[in-house]
């Protein structure tokens, strides 16, 4: 098997917006309507392009090595029900081997359409209504919101602010995973929105407590691949074995790659039994097969487009330091969180001294920004906006002036 890129020499363009207005975009939708009062770019209500930064996928073109296989599989004129062939098991298990010295075996993984589902299937399975789930707030919003819509009980162990980043407060973690009720926790590895990678110390902490009081962890590291040096993601899966027996840890391609939109997840699960429970649950949901553009996009994304993402990485770094500069030298009441991971910059407005909704529409109507608004994110968001910064450097240059706009 080839597992080399294709051509070594390929400068992807990065620097080129890909205009999403139209093509049925979720931040873009929603910015047709909180920016025009029928949807029609013709009544914008702020005078300039509207600037959607919100829902995690990148305004970049992806890799032309996925596109090429896309293509290939559209060329075959068929488009039914497939099952994950061996060449994709041999991708994925190659992919954690290369990037983050993961050792699985095929039979582990199963599929599901997406790491959300995967968290709904899991809760729904592996607990029962009014059982505890812990999570860290703030946090990205279907966390709580899974928990919630399956009558679970959301159990916070609210991030600590410690200078510009975050951390654990393991003795209330401690206490919260001691609680009879407390059955799962929800880890997100790396941390979106505070952009934090969990070292390997502290995933043994972690998995040591919830080892000891019976809790499930599921551990989703959709945001594995999107790490700055010198921060290293440490997979839940790097642990000794006895320390995530009752694990799951759910990978994507999705993030990495900027192919959200075709929905393919691979969720690893040591235990047989606990596996199959697992995958009977995602057949009661009504899940059976992936999408059958979405495999070979992953196969090629994973064994020919590593360039694209490592140049994708360098970008996004790139423009974390100039969000970074330009903020603390003009609008030094914003705060800039350290970004070690995911290409979501963590904003504190709090020296503003006003409330989430109230920056809300001060941001959208005077600046015509749209923001993922950090409240969303549970407690501890209410300060905060959540910048997604994939995308050209130009675009994020124009959204900077307008952030001065609002001092
Ligand atoms: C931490 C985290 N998990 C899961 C998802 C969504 O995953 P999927 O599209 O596979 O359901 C996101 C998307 O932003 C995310 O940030």
């Amino acid at each position: 098997m080839n597992l080399t890129n294709c051509d070594k020499t390929t400068v992807y363009d990065f620097d080129s917006l890909v205009d999403r207005f139209d093509h049925g975009s979720i931040k873009w939708e929603n910015a047709k309507h909180i920016f025009t009062s029928d949807g029609n770019l013709d009544n914008l209500k702020f005078s300039g392009r509207p600037l959607a930064v919100s829902t995690a996928d990148m305004d970049f073109k992806i890799a032309p090595e996925i596109v090429a296989a896309i293509c290939e599989t559209a060329a075959k004129f068929v488009y039914g029900y497939t099952v994950p062939t061996a060449k994709y098991f041999d991708a994925v298990i190659s992919w954690l081997e290369r990037r983050h010295k993961v050792m699985i075996e095929r039979s582990w993984i199963s599929l599901s359409p997406g790491v959300v589902a995967a968290i709904h299937y899991a809760i729904s399975e592996f607990t029962n209504p009014d059982d505890g789930v812990i999570v860290q707030m703030p946090v990205y919003r279907p966390f709580h919101a899974s928990v919630r819509s399956l009558r679970r009980r959301i159990v916070n162990n609210m991030l600590v602010r410690d200078g510009k980043s975050y951390k654990i407060d393991f003795d209330d973690f401690e206490r919260k995973a001691a609680e009879p009720a407390t059955k799962m926790f929800i880890l997100c590895n790396p941390h979106n929105p505070v952009g934090r990678v969990w070292t390997i110390d502290e995933l043994e902490k972690i998995a040591s407590i919830c080892t000891k009081h019976g809790v499930i962890v599921i551990s989703d590291e959709i945001h594995a691949d999107i790490v700055f040096s010198p921060y290293k993601h440490a997979s839940y899966c790097l642990l000794p074995q006895e320390l995530w027996k009752n694990a799951i840890i759910c990978t994507s391609p999705s993030k990495s790659f900027n192919m959200c939109g075709l929905q393919i997840s691979n969720i690893i699960i040591r235990d047989t039994v606990m596996r199959q429970n697992f995958v009977r649950r995602s057949y009661m949901f009504g899940f059976h097969a992936p999408n059958c553009f979405a495999a070979a996009a992953a196969i090629a994304a994973y064994n020919r487009a590593e360039d694209w993402l490592d140049q994708m990485l360098r970008y996004v770094y790139g423009n974390y330091e100039m969000v970074k500069e330009f903020i603390e030298t003009k609008i030094p009441q914003i705060e800039v969180m350290q970004l070690q991971g995911t290409y979501l910059q963590w904003l504190n407005f709090e020296a503003l001294g006003i409330t989430g909704h109230e920056r809300e529409n001060l941001l959208r109507h005077k600046a015509g920004i749209f923001f993922e608004s950090g409240y969303i994110f549970g407690e501890g968001g209410d300060a905060f906006e959540r910048l997604n910064l994939a995308y050209p450097k130009s675009f994020l240059n124009e959204l900077l002036q307008r952030l001065l706009s609002i001092n």
